[in-house]
């Protein structure tokens, strides 16, 4: 299989997924069936199902794959290729019924992402992106390529965050964001890492910062950013759970400057 017909079976499985989620959850809040990290990590019936229905449709179509997703599947493959998956990537939206949660499919080939699929569950957005091919946003008459607009200065730049469950984590990242509030435009928190990526591709957002994200809630939107023409970077290396920051190149240098200067 093409990285293009990989992100294809992607899209098929995250179309089912984002059904199935969709027909399964109840009105109002749902029920939570147990915590992980920290007791506000949680965890709901849905999205271990959701894992499940991805997982099997994967292997049914590609039996040899490695598989890693968040709700605790970790298969090993034979094939060089392998997906990484967030079921759910915005549970506590989900449970609270906020529009604003997702699910998240990458493929990679010998551990590089190459091709990645995001679908907001409630919206039924959905974006696209192949390594070296572009990124898109799927519309019914076809699909509308990103490229990230230009940002004039860092005071302007509205900045899209999350913060970690574990509290020692959280801490840290309040005390950076201090002193990073009064620099830029603003920040908003929307609560799914894998949208935040999405829209930042779209110009929604100029700019990302986030700590303690996961391969499963980078992998698929980093790459729709990423295609969009937006610089993703980490503390002193690759994005990684250790730091995210990502922004249009026009400010990438400034902007990555001022993320370490105010201690994330
Ligand atoms: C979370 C969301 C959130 C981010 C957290 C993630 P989950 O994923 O992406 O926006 O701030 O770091 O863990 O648990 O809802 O899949
Ligand atoms: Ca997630
Ligand atoms: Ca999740
Ligand atoms: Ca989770």
């Amino acid at each position: 299989m093409t990285d293009a017909e990989l992100l294809e079976l992607a899209r098929r499985v995250g179309q089912e997924a984002a059904a199935y989620v969709r027909s399964a959850r109840p009105d109002g809040r749902v029920d939570v069936a147990s915590t992980k990290s920290s007791a506000t990590d949680v965890v709901t019936e849905i999205d271990e199902a959701c894992e499940r229905l991805i997982r099997e449709r994967i292997f049914a179509a590609r039996p040899g794959d490695g598989f890693v997703g968040e709700e605790g599947d970790d298969v090993a493959g034979s094939t060089g290729v392998d997906w990484v998956v967030d079921p759910i990537d915005g549970t506590v939206n989900f449970v609270y019924g906020i529009p604003a949660y997702a699910v998240s499919i990458a493929a990679r080939r010998g551990g590089e992402v190459v091709a990645g699929y995001v679908v907001n569950i409630a919206a039924g957005t959905e974006w696209g992106a192949v390594a070296g091919e572009g990124s898109w946003r799927y519309e019914p008459d076809g699909r509308r390529m990103l490229t990230a607009p230009a940002v004039e200065t860092l005071a302007h730049a509205l900045v899209a965050t999350g913060f970690n469950y574990v509290p020692e984590v959280r801490a840290k990242q309040a005390a950076a964001m201090a002193a990073f509030i009064p620099q830029v435009r603003d920040i908003r928190r929307i609560g799914s890492a894998a949208i935040d990526l999405c829209a930042l591709a779209e110009g929604q957002f100029d700019a990302y910062v986030e700590q303690g994200l996961k391969p499963w809630d980078l992998a698929a939107g980093g790459l729709v950013a990423s295609e969009a023409g937006i610089v993703l970077s980490g503390l002193d290396g690759p994005p990684g759970e250790r730091l995210v920051m990502a922004a249009h190149p026009s400010v990438a240098t400034e902007y990555f400057e001022l993320v370490r200067a105010c201690g994330f």
